[in-house]
């Protein structure tokens, strides 16, 4: 996929005051620090749209992005930062879950771990909880320019296994680096095919 033009909508830490939603959405999470805004911005091949900081916890609200006038790609504040509040933290896991899980245009939610490291407890409670509330996610590993490839693909192997633990189909992989660009078509054309499924969907359907 081309991307044509990408451009920042709205930054909101409310539910109801998100932008309407009647075109496809897919959201980028992870932990603080995994790499969520600068994969956003290489895919987009756009430096500095979503904001990116070597300090944990930069993206504070649900921030919208147009791409190409007909989708929107999601920044999503990291999880597990704990240097915020415990209240603060509660809200942003009320608000989040309400997000992921009510948001109706909300195609694909993209969940970031970072390659160099063994799955964390909440990464995997993360996508279970995904998993009991029927949420569509994929697995992007990212940071993959930082490992040689023999210990990224172990990694990646060790990963499967541990998901392989609770889950007896994988959902879709990708392996990426928002340095090399490595995975970035492969993410691009994902979405556009769910894009062209959504459209095909509402066309046959009369909607
Ligand atoms: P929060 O918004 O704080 O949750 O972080 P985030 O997940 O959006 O991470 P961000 O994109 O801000 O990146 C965090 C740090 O990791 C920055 O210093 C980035 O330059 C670095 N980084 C992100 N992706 C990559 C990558 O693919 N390769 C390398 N080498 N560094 C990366
Ligand atoms: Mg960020």
């Amino acid at each position: 996929m081309i991307i044509k033009d990408a451009h920042f909508v709205s930054s909101n830490t409310k539910f109801d005051k998100l932008p309407k939603d009647n075109i496809p959405e897919y959201a980028f999470i992870g932990r603080s620090n995994v790499g969520k805004s600068s994969l956003i911005n290489a895919l987009v091949q756009r430096r500095g749209l979503a904001k990116t900081s070597s300090t944990p916890g930069k993206t504070i609200a649900i921030n919208h992005f147009m791409i190409n006038n007909s989708w929107y790609l999601v920044d999503l504040p990291g999880y597990g930062y704990a240097q915020r509040s415990k209240k603060m933290r509660e809200e942003w896991r009320v608000t989040l879950a309400n997000y992921i899980s009510r948001r109706r245009n909300l195609l694909y939610t993209f969940v970031l771990v970072d390659s160099r490291i063994e799955p964390q407890n909440s990464d995997i409670g993360f996508m279970e909880w995904l998993g009991e509330n029927q949420v569509p996610f994929c697995i992007v590993f990212t940071k993959a320019d930082k490992l040689s490839n023999s210990e990224l693909n172990r990694n990646v192997e060790a990963y499967k296994n541990r998901l392989m633990e609770d889950w007896e189909e994988l959902p879709p992989l990708f392996v990426t680096s928002s340095e090399s660009k490595l995975g970035r078509e492969e993410i691009l054309d994902f979405i556009e095919k769910q894009n062209l499924e959504l459209e095909k969907y509402l066309k046959t359907n009369g909607l």
